[in-house]
């Protein structure tokens, strides 16, 4: 299994704080917001990630990320994205990287609670996503169920949601998921849809759709970017994160103090 970090993007609805850095390398709370999704895969047993950066933020990304995991045996690839085309480009981009594995893909971000380690080893095929009830589904994509909990239907950001059930950024797929993702077409709004790509293993009765029972948060929204910040000081989550994730931001420090040192 290997691991997908989607972090282009444009991040328009949190200008201006985005005119400067990436969406994803701003804070929540005391780290930016790509090591929430980093721990989510590395926490469940990922060693190998890919993440795919905008243009004007690849050399920002390589300057905290570059080596960090390196000597805990993390390989992180990076991948630049000259313009965002939805969320399934990220199997086509990441097409030989996967060579001939499963993904799990992330949204950088995406903030989670849960822990996705059982969802993601125990996969071997087909489509696994999740689904978590959602004041405002309209928000998402939205999933809906039967009476016995099989999924009937799935739709992007509906106008009428059909349930409250949204489905957050965490997927895994099998390989075959680079070729799903050349053969769909384009929405309305010229993306190639991650909702269609639920589709086609749907039609194929190959999705798996597991409930989450912890907080998620979206956090391209100045609310909900503050809200998770506030979650994760409350419920000290940075405590939580996986070893090597946190030895590697402590020796991050450690490393820039110590040149800072040298400078001054
Ligand atoms: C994307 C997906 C949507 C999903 C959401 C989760 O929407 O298209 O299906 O529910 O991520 O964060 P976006 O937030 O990129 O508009």
């Amino acid at each position: 299994m290997k691991g997908i970090i989607l972090a282009g993007g444009t991040g328009t609805r949190l200008l201006p704080l985005t005119a400067t850095t990436s969406k994803q390398l701003l804070p929540v709370y005391d780290r930016q917001m790509i090591f929430y999704p980093l721990n989510t895969l590395i926490k469940a047993g990922i060693k190998d990630i890919l993440i795919i950066v905008s243009p004007d933020h690849s050399g920002q990304f390589l300057n905290l990320l570059g080596s960090i995991f390196l000597q805990y045996g993390v390989n992180i690839s990076f991948m630049v994205q000259k313009a965002p085309r939805g969320l399934a480009d990220a199997f086509i981009l990441g097409e030989d990287f996967l060579d001939n594995d499963c993904v799990a893909m992330v949204l950088g971000d995406n903030i989670f609670e849960d822990d996705f380690t059982d969802a993601i080893q125990s996969f071997h095929s087909g489509g696994r996503i999740f689904a978590l009830e959602v004041p405002d589904p309209e928000r998402f994509g939205v999933v809906e169920f039967d009476g016995e909990g099989r999924v009937i239907s799935i739709e992007e950001k509906p106008k009428k949601p059909k349930s409250h059930f949204a489905i957050p950024g965490m997927y895994v797929f099998d390989n075959r998921v680079s070729s799903f993702a050349k053969s769909v077409c384009p929405s309305d709004r010229g993306e190639i849809e991650i909702t269609d790509i639920h589709k086609v293993y749907l039609e194929k009765g190959e999705l798996d759709v597991r409930k989450l029972s912890g907080k998620w948060f979206d956090a391209g929204t100045f609310d909900s970017l503050l809200e998770a910040g506030k979650f994760v000081q409350e419920k000290k989550l940075g405590k939580s994160f996986d070893s090597i994730v946190n030895k590697a931001i402590e020796e991050y420090n450690i490393e820039v103090k110590r040149l800072l040192k040298a400078v001054f």
